[in-house]
């Protein structure tokens, strides 16, 4: 059996230079984790051949990266593996044929059943065993030959330790172009148990990868081009990895040693529970210039009644008083929040304690979600369900409430200059796009300019709900 390393040396031509190259389609749904692994199921193929592309339609390979966490992500995946059984019939009609590959989180947590619902599906693979799926894949294809309309391979097993232990660097050969922002995971699955939430099911227990490991990997990041790296984990301030003198390292110091990597400009990292915001973490806001003036710290509900329900384990006041320490550390830190209505049983007055919440804290950026019950956590055993109208209205009081806040904190920001990376197309021809510190999206009038990875100096002119507009800051002088 070939060593990842072996296998990543092997690949010295580039996949898509090759004339053999064979074409691998993700489809990411889901969390910035899902977009991580999806980057590394790249790497993992690449060294085999694969090179990704841009559609289905001419896949040798196609895989969903799927999310579990509401009842409408799930559905999503069925039907578009309904389009995917159509285009496999087709292509098969034709003297072609794909490889079917469901990974993700609704894979996790469906396993065996997913290869009844879907029998045309060849691969149903978890989110800890995606490094096998070269084999995988291998077994799919010999099946393929031998005329199999599904291959019924599936790979649902935990823990992740071996995952992380097999995949390869992100490397110069990998089928990914290198983007100046990037995706780092430190920390996978959650203990935490909130009683809404698939997380801990479908992802496993808490897991930190060693210090060596994240800090190798954000080297090989920066080496090909990446300036910005974002942290994450389900429950990423929970991180405890292994540190260099063999004891746990928090979140906070890895912070700083990432920080001290040559080349690294920015840090971020999400999702963090409000529980583990520990005061040197807090700190580090204050003191690491590289880490943004941003923080995604979900608060769910303002009513401690509710936050209970939920197994939170923190009260509003406990949330306020952590926001407080935040902006004692970092005055101009801007916070953003997820947020469930209508859970069990929730009242108005309850949710009125949401809206107080929300008003108080000041929120540069959320998420609202109506309360999705999701088969096998606790609170789908709850009576009192919110009938779907009252959760719709109160979904869409919390969403304004929202977007005037985070109008207003875009509007504050008119008439600054910021460090933007430009690295995509803008909303118009003629600009680019990219975030500020602060996380606005924001494009930028830049005329016939190209994305790239640099920092660029960029004068705020106009604001709306959901992003910021600007011009080149030497343009505005
Ligand atoms: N680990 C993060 C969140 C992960 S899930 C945290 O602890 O905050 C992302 C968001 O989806 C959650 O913050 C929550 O707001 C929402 N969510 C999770 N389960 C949900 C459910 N069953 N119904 C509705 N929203 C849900
Ligand atoms: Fe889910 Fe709660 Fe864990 Fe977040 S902390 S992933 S909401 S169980
Ligand atoms: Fe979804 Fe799994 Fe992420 S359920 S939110 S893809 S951890």
């Amino acid at each position: 059996m070939n060593t990842p390393t072996e296998d990543a040396d092997r690949a010295t031509t580039r996949p898509s230079e090759h004339a053999l190259a064979k074409k691998l389609f993700i489809q990411t749904y889901g969390c910035q984790m899902n977009v991580y692994d999806s980057a590394r199921m790249a790497d993992v193929l690449a060294p085999h051949g694969f090179a990704t592309t841009e559609t289905a339609a001419d896949a040798d390979v196609v895989v969903l990266n799927t999310c579990h966490i509401r009842e409408k992500a799930s559905e999503k995946v069925y039907s578009e593996l309904g389009r995917l059984r159509l285009m496999r019939e087709e292509r098969r009609a034709a003297g072609d044929d794909v490889v079917l590959a469901v990974g993700g989180c609704v894979a996790q947590a469906e396993g065996e059943e997913m290869t009844r619902r879907a029998p045309f599906v060849d691969i149903v693979f978890g989110p800890q065993t995606y490094h096998r799926l070269p084999e995988m894949v291998a077994k799919a294809s010999e099946a393929r030959e031998a005329g199999a309309f599904g291959a019924g391979v599936v790979a649902t097993e935990f823990p992740p330790e071996s995952k992380f232990d097999s995949l390869p660097q992100p490397s110069k050969q990998s089928s990914a172009p290198a983007s100046p922002s990037a995706f780092l995971s430190v920390q996978e699955g959650c203990d935490k148990f909130c009683t809404f939430c698939v997380v801990p099911y479908t992802r496993g227990a808490e897991f930190s990868r060693p210090v060596a490991k994240v800090l190798d990997e954000a080297r090989a990041l920066v080496a090909r081009g990446t300036v910005e790296v974002t942290l994450l984990g389900q429950n990423v301030n929970a991180y405890h990895g292994e540190g260099p003198d063999g004891r746990p390292w928090s979140l906070a110091r890895l912070i700083r040693a990432v920080a001290g990597i040559d080349g690294v400009a920015r840090i971020r990292y999400t999702t963090s529970h409000p529980r583990d915001m520990d005061d040197d973490l807090i700190a580090a806001h204050g003191e690491v210039p590289a880490l943004m003036p941003y923080l995604h710290l979900p608060v769910q509900s303002g009513s401690d009644r509710v936050l209970a329900a939920m197994n939170r384990r923190y009260t509003a006041g406990d949330y306020r008083r952590v926001i407080d320490k935040l902006r004692a550390a970092r005055p101009d830190i801007a916070l953003a929040s997820d947020f469930i209505v209508g859970f069990p049983g929730e009242s108005d007055r309850e949710f009125e304690d949401t809206l107080a919440l929300v008003r108080a804290v000041g929120y540069a950026q959320a998420y609202a979600f109506k309360y999705s019950a999701r088969p096998g956590t606790p609170a789908a055993e709850l009576d009192d369900a919110i009938p779907e109208a009252v959760k719709s209205e109160r979904l869409n009081v919390l969403q304004q409430l929202l977007a005037d806040l985070s109008l207003d904190f875009n509007k504050r920001s008119v008439g600054t200059t910021v460090p933007v990376l430009l690295d995509r197309r803008g909303r118009h021809l003629g600009q680019l796009g990219g975030r500020t510190p602060y996380m606005q999206a924001i494009h930028v009038a830049v005329g016939n300019v190209a994305p790239h990875g640099a920092e660029t100096h960029v004068r705020i002119t106009g604001a709306f709900a959901h992003s910021v507009e600007g011009v080149l800051a030497e343009a505005a002088l």
